[in-house]
């Protein structure tokens, strides 16, 4: 009888946890599955403007090529910008500036043959659209006419706001970028973090809003305070994207060639390097050179 009820409690308990961990489960899984960038095939602006909504963090990366495109969109990547950061990282230049609008629509054009799922976003370069909204429509449509990416970016705040208006004229979806904007380089004079003083901090916040009202389905904010971009974030609806930024941004963008630790010269304090490819592509690299020398490559298989 007592052996009986033991085996009865005993019963009851595992019972109980089979319960709770069947709960759990699927709490987690129907939380897996509500999750706005789990659920769709392809990314439009309007699930990035869902994801901000509902407090899900946006995962944007550079890319510049076919391959690289095609890795980082089966890794489920939500944004994938074609950035005018080529003309460093690609083309071996000391700023964004030479970059041209042939040399962006190639590499976008790559790019989007390797996409399936990440909304694809193209720069465009300096010298395309600033003081002509004439020529930054006509620089913008070649873009989407000749990529078949999904949007443009371009940097500034209000001096842009007559071509970004332009542009959606021509049903283009543009993103902003406000903070550090590489492409006045020359203005800056150096790469130092933007808007630390308060006429700059106040002018920042203006022109988000003035870029909001103007049309931008999204904003990157570049190498600012956290405390800045945080309000920047909780006073737009579109979401926000940081660089440099802080974490109270809607999402995250980094330079592919940061993060894979393939630039090594550049190590601002807010890159995290996720991998030391240089060294991992040296190493490779050199392994080849011996191989050869020794003629241990190729081998009896590696022949026919
Ligand atoms: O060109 C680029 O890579 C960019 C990112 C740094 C946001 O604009």
């Amino acid at each position: 009888m007592v052996a009986g009820s033991c085996q009865d409690k005993k019963n009851k308990d595992v019972l109980k946890i089979l319960r709770y961990k069947f709960v759990a489960l699927s709490s987690g899984l129907i939380f897996y599955t509500m999750q706005v960038s789990k659920t769709v095939r392809k990314v439009t602006t309007h699930v990035l403007n869902e994801m901000k909504l509902k407090g899900e963090k946006i995962a944007m990366l550079t890319a510049y090529d076919y391959s690289m495109a095609r890795i980082i969109d089966e890794a489920e990547i939500d944004v994938i910008l074609v950035g005018d950061s080529a003309s460093n990282v690609m083309a071996g230049y000391d700023t964004t500036l030479p970059i041209t609008l042939d040399n962006m629509i190639y590499h976008a054009a790559s790019v989007v043959r390797g996409v399936r799922r990440a909304l694809v976003v193209v720069d465009l370069p300096f010298g395309t659209y600033q003081g002509d909204s004439k020529e930054a429509l006509v620089s913008a449509i070649r873009i989407m006419k000749e990529t078949g990416a999904a949007a443009v970016k371009l940097e500034g705040g209000e001096q842009v706001a007559e071509s970004i208006e332009r542009i959606l004229t021509a049903g283009i979806p543009v993103m902003g970028h406000l903070g550090l904007t590489p492409q006045s380089i020359h203005k800056f004079g150096t790469y130092v973090v933007r808007a630390r003083e308060e006429e700059e901090a106040r002018r920042l916040m203006e022109d988000a809003r003035i870029l909001e009202k103007t049309g931008c389905f999204a904003l990157v904010l570049e190498k600012i305070p956290a405390r800045l971009a945080g309000e920047v974030t909780s006073t737009l609806k579109i979401p926000v994207i940081g660089i440099g930024a802080g974490p109270k941004t809607d999402g995250q963008v980094l330079v592919i060639h940061d993060m894979l630790g393939i630039t090594q010269e550049f190590s601002p304090r807010f890159l995290r390097r996720y991998l030391n490819l240089y060294a991992e592509i040296k190493g490779a690299v050199q392994t080849y050179i011996t191989d050869v020398r020794s003629q241990s490559f190729p081998n009896d298989k590696e022949q026919y």
